[in-house]
């Protein structure tokens, strides 16, 4: 970690108008600085820079922070490296420090994160010459550009193609990075063969893991990095690093099923997609995406197995649910993909179908309806049995009492009957949640 100490001193150093004005021009007004806010669409200005405080704030959209804070949000560098950079630019020392990912350090010292950046180079290196590789993303629809944004890549048919790139191909850390297989007898080889590289980034543009994608049929069709020291696929979103800009943009996110649904969304024009990693969208990714904006579609498959995700994403945003937040459910036609749909359709529809999408409150008892018999006391008993525990964990305080009036009214009750039945008391709906506040990740 960097000391404490010398980010005080480099923030009482650095100037955040020249900071900023490298990138945004600033007029002064009075005793601050403003632009049009760089971090979202506008046209009037409502960014400000104050220098006595040193502090950057838009009144639109809520972006903050210091100097390190800007540098971060707007050039997209990391931590250390916006510190490096500032210092610099101060003509201050950096001070040692040890490393600020020591979970990414093997026992050998080796760096997990390094290797992975260095595969991720090498996969995309392979891409060039590989005319297949190409030719299938280009079938796919997606541009160079697109490929170059999202760092596609290739690993190329062999065994042991990543000797070359780690000469010391017997290391544990290769292993441990989810790149290399230990066989049996001692023979080690290559995870991802002849297969299109998706890496996976986390939110500080870190590579912590790939998805390959077989180009024919093949088994399986996806191949997906293993959980490592720095891969945890209930937390990760795929996308969320390459769209933090278009999803501040839209103030919205909406969360597919693939990695391929994320690509050709964004090559249609739609940069504000992410996808869970092959599970079921988790109460952190939830929290993760609520965090940066007040509306996510979640955008299933318009199948049976769609249905059911929908539904596992719901049951894991139901302690989430905050007043002023909004999350709703898209299900596409049978037989289409986000993919292929945006394909079809374009960009300018398929934000319309979004804007369409059904809001969880309605999901939720849509779904509950569908299991009963609303006609009989008895399937309006159940109704009501299986809405509790669900119900019970809303603690967002006017959308759960909506949700609970819409509830009551389908099985006929009086609200309040149905919240004395369930034990709620009037002080339990008050109670408020902590709101999360717009904050750079881990740091202030
Ligand atoms: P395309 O066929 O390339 O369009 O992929 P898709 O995203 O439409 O595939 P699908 O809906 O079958 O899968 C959605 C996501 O589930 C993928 O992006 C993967 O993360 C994961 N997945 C799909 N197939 C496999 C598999 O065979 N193994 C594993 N581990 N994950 C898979
Ligand atoms: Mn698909």
């Amino acid at each position: 970690m960097i000391p404490q100490s010398f980010i005080q001193d480099l923030l009482n150093r650095v100037d955040i108008v020249d900071v900023v004005e490298r990138y945004v021009p600033l007029k002064r007004a009075g005793a601050n600085f403003v632009a049009c806010c760089p971090f979202h669409g506008e046209k009037t200005p409502s960014f400000t820079v104050s220098q006595t405080k040193q502090f950057y704030h838009c009144f639109g959209c809520g972006a903050h922070g210091t100097a390190i804070g800007f540098m971060i949000e707007y050039a997209g560098v990391g931590f250390i490296d916006a510190v490096k950079d500032l210092a610099q630019s101060a003509g201050m020392q950096m001070p040692e420090f040890k490393p600020e990912h020591p979970r990414g350090k093997t026992e050998e010292g080796d760096d997990l994160y390094a290797i992975m950046l260095k595969a991720a180079q090498y996969y995309r290196n392979q891409l060039k010459s590989a005319p297949r590789a190409i030719e299938y993303l280009k079938m796919r629809g997606l541009s160079g550009e697109i490929a170059r944004e999202f760092g596609i890549g290739y690993a190329p048919d062999g065994w042991q193609n990543l000797h070359a790139e780690f000469p010391d191909y017997d290391a544990k850390a290769l292993v441990a990075a989810g790149l290399v297989i230990q066989g049996d007898e001692g023979k080690r080889y290559d995870r991802f063969r002849d297969r299109v590289m998706f890496p996976i980034v986390d939110q500080r543009g870190n590579v912590i893991g790939f998805g390959g994608r077989v180009l024919d049929k093949g088994e399986p069709k996806y191949l997906n990095s293993p959980e490592t020291p720095l891969f945890e696929k209930g937390r990760e979103l795929y996308g969320l690093y390459q769209g933090r800009r278009a999803i501040r943009d839209a103030g919205r996110v909406i969360v597919v099923e693939g990695y391929m649904d994320v690509v050709a969304l964004a090559q249609a024009g739609i940069g504000y997609a992410v996808a869970t990693l092959g599970t079921a969208t988790t109460p952190t990714h939830v929290q993760k995406l609520l965090r940066q904006v007040d509306d996510v579609v979640f955008c299933f498959d318009g199948d049976d197995a769609g249905r059911r995700a929908a539904w596992r994403a719901l049951e894991n945003s139901l302690d989430q649910l905050a007043d002023g937040k909004q999350l709703s459910f898209l299900f596409l036609p049978q037989g289409e993909d986000p993919d292929s749909h945006v394909r079809k359709l374009g960009k300018d529809a398929f934000e319309k179908l979004l804007g369409d999408a059904k809001p969880l409150s309605q999901f939720l008892i849509d779904e509950l309806k569908s299991h009963v018999d609303l006609a009989t006391g008895e399937g309006r008993a159940a109704l009501l049995k299986e809405a509790k525990p669900l119900v019970m964990r809303i603690s967002a305080r006017f959308l759960g009492r909506i949700i609970r009036q819409n509830l009551a009214q389908v099985a006929g009750l009086d609200v309040r009957d149905l919240e004395r039945e369930y034990g709620i008391k009037e002080s339990r709906s008050v109670q408020a949640r902590p709101q999360y506040r717009r904050s750079v990740p881990g740091f202030w």
